[in-house]
């Protein structure tokens, strides 16, 4: 327990891109610092949040409007944010999240051609405010990264958009991490391995000595 309120660090970019291995990676590295960590992810982080996310992700359901799509991912958000981030947060712990909000804008926003001032709007009622400390956000053409997920098994509802759902979710981060770039880190995800985790230490020494 520290009188420090802690980090919350979220992971973004399309799917199959190796953030929940870098999010691992991260997490080694800060326990081997002494920092107290939680992991999640969302849609889910919350038993309630992973009801939702089955919901969500199940591709039986590919006739879910853009809307109720949008509203479910902000119901999950608001349990996960009252429940496990801003507790985790309040005991000085750093919060490590495989996506938060900038996946709305990209997927909701920019794949599904939500105006942003709508998410902005409903935003305010399930983040109270709540924005990352950090935000690593993994690039790569979006063909790169599906390849990888459609073969780990059979592809989820948005593994199963096509192609330029993909590249309109891609433009999106790109301009989210034209925004506060102070705050985001853009990492190229067709680096290897060993020089994304290179460009993660010297983030994480960063972050540690400013905390
Ligand atoms: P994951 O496979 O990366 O865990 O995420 C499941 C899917 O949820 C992923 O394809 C992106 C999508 N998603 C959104 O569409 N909007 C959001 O706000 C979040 C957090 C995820």
């Amino acid at each position: 327990m520290t009188d420090r309120r802690g980090l919350f660090i979220t992971f973004e970019g399309t799917d199959g891109l190796g953030k929940s291995t870098n999010l691992n990676y991260f997490s080694d590295l800060a326990r081997q610092h002494g920092i107290s960590i939680e992991i999640s992810r969302e849609p889910g982080g919350t038993p309630l949040g992973e009801e939702i996310r089955k919901m969500l992700i199940d591709s039986s359901l590919d006739s879910m409007n853009s809307m109720t799509e949008l509203l479910l991912i902000l119901a999950a958000r608001a349990s996960h944010i009252a429940t496990k981030i801003e507790p985790a947060l309040a005991a000085g712990n750093w919060f490590l999240c495989d996506r938060f909000s900038d996946a709305t804008y990209a997927y909701q926003g920019g794949g599904r051609k939500i105006d942003d001032r709508i998410i902005v709007q409903l935003e305010k009622l399930t983040n109270v405010g709540l924005r990352p400390d950090f935000t690593f956000l993994f690039d790569a053409p979006p063909e790169v990264g599906l390849s990888r997920a459609i073969n780990r098994g059979e592809p989820d509802r948005f593994e199963k958009e096509e192609m330029d759902f993909y590249r309109r979710v891609r433009s999106a981060y790109l301009e989210l991490a034209k925004k506060n770039p102070e705050y985001k880190l853009l990492i190229d995800a067709t680096q290897s391995i060993p020089a994304i985790q290179k460009i993660l230490k010297k983030q994480f020494n960063l972050l540690l000595s400013s905390w």
